[in-house]
């Protein structure tokens, strides 16, 4: 499945490299754009290899960006993204309990948190990806939890609730 992903997305990322080739931190731009192909907002080994291959910039270094940035992902996401801050300001303020708290919501066992803080962690129904990340730089408001792009603050496990039910009433009333 994945070679055939990768003939079709061929000539859409020989399109990105030429169209940022030359280009300040074009790297960065030609895995934003390559990650906006895939439907599941990822970025594939194949994908990455064949940057590569393509930029002469080695695997090595390609990982090294993707890991310092967290909007870059190497696992299928879902649907709906749930990002819960684990800085030390948001964990003082008990950000671990409302992972642990998604955790149980989702029926993801309990080995499964390390990949959650790790990379990402998404329901079966692909509906939701839980991930972490280490600051928002908005200690102020610890707890802090981003929900499909919006940032909630003070947030509790029935804040926390609420919001996702809302996502998903949202998107069932279209
Ligand atoms: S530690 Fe959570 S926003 Fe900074």
């Amino acid at each position: 499945m994945e070679t055939a992903q990768m003939n079709v997305d061929k000539i859409k990322l020989d399109e990105i490299i030429s169209r940022y080739r030359g280009a300040p931190g074009s790297l960065l731009g030609i895995l934003e754009d390559a990650q906006k192909l895939n439907p599941h907002k990822y970025l594939a080994q194949g994908v990455l290899e064949y940057i590569a291959e393509k930029t002469n910039i080695p695997v090595s270094k390609i990982y090294n960006v993707i890991t310092f940035y967290a909007f870059f992902n190497l696992k299928p996401q879902g649907d709906h993204s749930i990002i819960v801050c684990r800085g030390t300001a948001c964990h003082t303020r008990r950000s671990k309990n409302l992972l642990d708290y998604l955790i149980n919501w989702f029926g993801f066992k309990e080995e499964d948190l390390a990949d959650a803080e790790k990379s990402s962690l998404t329901t079966k129904d692909n509906k939701f990806t839980v991930k972490t990340v280490a600051c928002f730089g908005q200690c102020a408001l610890a707890p802090v939890v981003e929900v499909d792009g919006n940032i909630y603050s003070h947030m509790t496990e029935d804040k926390l609730r609420k919001i996702v039910k809302g996502v998903l009433n949202k998107k069932s009333k279209r």
